[in-house]
């Protein structure tokens, strides 16, 4: 494996923009979360977060992460999470801080970092993927660099490897990349809109997480033998789900996700130590849904690295949904 660190992408990536002092005081972007409808699931790198394969997702309207990023008034960084501070100890500010180090112009310039995540915590979606791309935004800003999305697209996936999705807005594909550096590892806008498109989020467990999604794509890439299946499986979801959005095949769009979600589910089965991540009401919850289906309800879902479960329907079933399913969150993925 390639022993390439964070700092030497983001070196040359910002040439002499790097190590030159912001041009403002401060900054601030927002930006959208994603869910992958056909998911980045391994790595070919885990330090630069290179993924195996391509991945296609859909950002969540207004749903997301606005960060303002300002020069320190002390010599230390000051982080704050949805207004409250994370003591230097927590993972969340020491993330950060490994992540700004890349940025600074000395070791002796500190930021305030301000995190506001606009997705309602109660529906359990992650944060992560827009809060690096905001940072990123607000970075670009505070610096004056004017990134091309390509470059911003990289620089976010050096944070959380979804987070390069998290740049851009509607549909988007992050390219996989061959190149040992990452420089072709990026997103890009998917042509097409999907106005009445809709996403039901259903929380259905508070539980922390009992392994990361990092963790657990590691463990399955190594152990699992039905990894060697999974990049077959996404060559051809990746193609169907474009064809879906191209032609507006709302069935085609909902089978393919649901079942990308469930094949990268099942490598993780065959993981050891077993990588499972749903509850009872998991599995109750699909269950429901396919019944629904079979009465004629078009309603699929997509499930992350975790126990909740997020619909996939169009606005003419809203009723028979939220009747259905009555704690729903309902995001409009192209309201503006
Ligand atoms: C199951 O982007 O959180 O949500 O690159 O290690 O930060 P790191 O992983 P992360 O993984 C997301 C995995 C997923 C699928 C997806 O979003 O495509």
């Amino acid at each position: 494996m390639s022993s390439l660190r964070k700092i030497d992408v983001v070196t040359p990536l910002l040439g002499e923009k790097r190590g030159q002092m912001p041009v403002k005081y401060c900054a601030s972007a927002f930006a959208p979360s994603n869910i992958a409808l056909c998911k980045y699931w391994g790595k070919r790198n885990e330090e630069l977060n290179l993924p195996i394969t391509p991945s296609l997702s859909i950002s969540l309207g207004k749903l997301g992460t606005t960060t303002s990023v300002c020069l320190s008034p002390e010599p230390r960084d000051i982080v704050t999470l949805n207004n409250r501070e994370m003591p230097a100890t927590t993972k969340f500010a020491k993330a950060l801080a490994t992540f700004l180090d890349l940025f600074r112009p000395s070791p002796t310039v500190f930021f305030r970092v301000d995190t506001q995540n606009t997705v309602p915590t109660a529906a359990g979606m992650a944060s992560s993927a827009s809060g690096f791309a905001a940072l990123v935004l607000a970075l670009d800003d505070l610096f004056g660099w004017a990134l091309s999305t390509k470059n911003l697209s990289i620089l976010a996936r050096l944070g959380s490897g979804s987070a390069c999705r998290s740049v851009l807005r509607g549909f988007v594909e992050w390219n996989a990349g061959a190149d040992e550096d990452g420089l072709d590892s990026y997103a890009e806008q998917v042509k097409g809109t999907w106005p009445d498109l809709r996403l039901g989020v259903l929380r259905l467990s508070e539980l922390e997480k009992e392994i990361s999604s990092r963790q657990a794509m590691k463990c399955t890439r190594l152990t699992s033998s039905l990894y060697e299946a999974w990049p077959i499986k996404v060559s051809h979801d990746i193609a169907l789900i474009k064809e879906s959005i191209e032609t507006r095949d709302f069935e085609l769009l909902g089978r393919t996700a649901e079942s990308n979600a469930l094949a990268m589910h099942a490598t993780g089965l065959a993981a050891w130590p077993p990588v499972l991540f749903w509850l009872p009401e998991s599995v109750a919850t699909m269950r429901k849904i396919w019944a629904l289906r079979k009465e004629g309800l078009p309603l699929y879902f997509t499930m992350d690295a975790g126990p909740n479960i997020k619909m996939l329907f169009t606005a003419d079933q809203l009723d028979a949904i939220t009747t259905e399913f009555p704690a729903v969150e309902i995001v409009e993925p192209f309201s503006s």
